[in-house]
């Protein structure tokens, strides 16, 4: 099983969350990719996709993701897994709290990823954005409102991802 990271991040905090990721899995600097650089042929390197967006505007991909996500769709992905994670806010956008995830989870399940990494969400406020699919989150939600969290909740997801993964 070889694991890529791919993130976008306008402020850096998707881009940290990512380093501690890639820490807790084991994945050397190499396969982090920022995709404002990255092809998204670099993505057939991989067996598993761990792919990484902040949510901006109302519910929207960070915008380095939009003409990526679009090729990487199209690039053969079937037979590959996939997990998304990302930065938002609940505080300040309830009702769009880390849209992002699901944009690209629904995308890369549609070109014919396995989805893993979805969890029945404690300790948050927030459960009716789309982040929010059949009662779990799509993937790991880091929110700007409670940073207290992160660590813990990034240990829990990549502890979950890595069984999922074996
Ligand atoms: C103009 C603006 C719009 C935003 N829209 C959302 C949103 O719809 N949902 C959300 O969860 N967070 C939203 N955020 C919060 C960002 O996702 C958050 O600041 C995140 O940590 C940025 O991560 P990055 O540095 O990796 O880009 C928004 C922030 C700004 C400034």
């Amino acid at each position: 099983m070889k694991a890529g990271i791919f993130y976008g991040s306008t402020t850096g905090n998707t881009a940290n969350i990512a380093e501690e990721i890639a820490k807790a899995m084991g994945i050397g600097a190499a396969d982090i990719h920022d995709v404002s650089k990255a092809s998204p042929d670099d993505a057939k390197a991989y067996d598993t996709l761990i792919l990484g967006s902040s949510t901006w505007g109302a519910g929207e991909l960070q915008d380095d993701w939009f003409n990526f996500l679009d090729a990487l769709s199209k690039s053969g992905l079937k037979g590959k897994k996939a997990a998304v994670f990302g930065c938002g806010d609940s505080s300040s956008f309830p009702d769009t709290f880390c849209d992002a995830l699901r944009i690209i989870s629904d995308a890369v399940s549609g070109a014919g990823c396995e989805m893993v990494g979805a969890y029945e969400p404690e300790g948050y406020d927030v459960t009716d954005s789309n982040v929010c699919k059949d009662g779990k989150f799509v993937g790991l939600a880091i929110d700007e409102a409670d940073t207290s969290k992160n660590a813990e909740r990034i240990e829990k997801w990549t502890s979950r991802l890595k069984s999922e993964l074996a």
